[in-house]
């Protein structure tokens, strides 16, 4: 069966990527959030559609060696490299398979907790985009869910119209002095346009992006053969014909994006009982460009009500830097500007107490008992619990805590004789992206890739530190290696 997207995968080989919106650990919270009851993800069955070469599914497999996990992908070079680093990595708990998504049939028992479908949609023939709504609703679990990531437009249109006008110069006469290559056309273009208007500006800003993104992506991405943007109300009526019922963003913050003003929840309010109108609307305000939506079944039980119990279940983190101020504290990004002020005390104790264990994901019961222990006699539980919970989301919401369906413990400092996992240490040596324990890739160059390929557990901090100079003189190794550790690379001795 030949598409063009199917031979342009056959003959040249996808950038290896993770993309933490597809966590299970964080859609989960997504999905919970709106009202459906998903399934752990530790012992979930995932099937990853369009999985390439695996980089994105098989970090999932060694997280929960009880769960079962499937890749499916039509480009076999693709599907050979993931079942070898599967079998290298000792990983038995995952498959691949070598099929089209339109035939593809595991059998009628079967079906799926989390199915992950990352730049896919808007990258193959409509049918394609058919055929993966239909398999979603006839194989989603009861309680499952899927992420389905896509192109939106208002905010995609003027990226297909400069695709569109590099393939006219490229193909056209002009070649002859300009030469076929997209990226030098990108740069001229955004110098032509220069800086002197709004438009010129936010056009010079769309085409920095585009050649931004490496040239191994771009043949994949914005210049792939197929590149078929859609409204955000045209995806969610197509998917609820296929018997599908949208749930809401796969991160929480992206149901009401940051790009807003500040205002914008109270002045929209008006649409607050339309939600598909409310997402459509802020498409348009923001000029959004790209979509990871949450499906599930038509006929899955969703709830309209959250317990405080569901949102005590969670895991919490808080990335960012906590001030203590004369009334309250607030908190800071990595530049150290302001992102919020709290003065109510509850909201002060929450954000010190996370300040403690910042790299780590906690159990939000656990906070919640230490919450107590501070308060006292003044802790009541049946008012401060609620409020916990309502806190909780309302800085989820706006990007100032991070929520996972379970813990991510692991030891921030990097251990006496450091280690990767054979996965970690097998994407070190093909040269690609580590990793971590959030599902963000790390990435490495030639010097760091070496020093991590050292890191077997048999050299010690100071051995690697000398290695390090050798490698990258210029490396400040403690910094890096601490970087490392609190992003939990490194295998965990009890
Ligand atoms: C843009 S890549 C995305 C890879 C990965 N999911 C990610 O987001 O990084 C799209 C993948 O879908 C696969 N694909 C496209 N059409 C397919 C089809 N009809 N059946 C199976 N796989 C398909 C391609 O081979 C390719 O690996």
């Amino acid at each position: 069966m030949q598409d063009p997207v199917h031979a342009l995968y056959q003959s040249r080989a996808y950038p290896a990527q993770s993309h933490p919106a597809t966590d299970p650990a964080v859609t989960a919270v997504a999905a919970k959030l709106a009202g459906l009851n998903v399934p752990a993800p530790s012992g979930a069955r995932i099937l990853e559609i369009g999985c390439a070469g695996g980089h994105n599914l098989l970090p999932l497999a060694a997280r929960w060696r009880n769960g079962r996990c499937t890749g499916i992908d039509f480009s076999s070079a693709a599907i050979a490299e993931a079942r070898e680093t599967a079998r290298l990595a000792g990983l038995t708990n995952v498959e691949f398979v070598e099929t089209d998504l339109r035939t593809f049939d595991r059998g009628a028992g079967i079906s799926y907790d989390f199915i992950i479908a990352h730049g896919v949609y808007s990258w193959v023939p409509d049918d394609v985009r058919q055929a993966l709504l239909d398999f979603c609703s006839a194989r989603l679990s009861r309680e499952g869910v899927a992420l389905v990531s896509y192109n939106t437009l208002p905010g995609w249109s003027l990226r297909s119209t400069l695709v569109e006008l590099t393939r006219l110069i490229t193909t056209g006469p002009a070649a002859e002095s300009t030469g076929q290559d997209p990226e030098p056309i990108l740069g001229f273009l955004a110098t032509a346009a220069g800086n002197h208007t709004p438009y010129a500006r936010h056009l010079t800003a769309v085409l920095h992006d585009i050649f931004g993104k490496s040239g191994n992506l771009l043949p994949f991405d914005d210049f792939s053969p197929i590149n078929e943007p859609c409204t955000f109300l045209d995806f969610t009526r197509r998917a609820g014909r296929s018997g599908l019922r949208y749930l809401g963003a796969s991160q929480l913050a992206e149901n009401f994006p940051s790009a807003l003003a500040p205002e914008a929840a109270a002045i929209l309010k008006p649409l607050a009982n339309d939600p598909l109108a409310l997402q459509q609307t802020i498409d348009v305000l923001t000029n959004r460009t790209f979509r990871s939506s949450l499906l599930c079944r038509a006929d899955a039980p969703v709830r309209d009500r959250v317990t405080t119990a569901t949102v005590l279940d969670f895991s919490i983190r808080s990335p960012h830097d906590y001030e203590s101020l004369a009334s309250g504290a607030r908190l800071l990004n990595r530049a150290a500007a302001e992102l919020a002020r709290f003065d109510e005390p509850l909201a002060v104790a929450l954000y010190f107490l996370l300040s403690k264990t910042k790299h780590e994901s906690v159990p939000l019961r656990e906070v919640a008992g230490e919450l107590a222990a501070m308060m006292g006699d003044s802790f009541d539980p049946n008012q401060n619990l609620p409020s916990l919970a309502r806190l909780v989301i309302d800085s989820a919401r706006q990007s100032l805590v991070l929520l996972r369906d379970e813990p991510a413990r692991f030891d921030a400092a990097a251990p006496a004789f450091p280690q990767v996992s054979p996965l970690r240490s097998l994407a070190a040596l093909k040269g690609e992206p580590m990793v971590d324990i959030y599902h963000t890739p790390c990435h490495l160059d030639d010097a760091q890739r070496r020093m991590v390929l050292a890191m077997d557990g048999s050299r010690s901090l100071e051995e690697l530190a000398a290695l390090a100079k050798t490698l990258d003189p210029k490396l400040d190794f403690q910094v890096w290696i601490g970087h490392l550790a609190a992003r939990g690379l490194f295998v965990q001795h009890q």
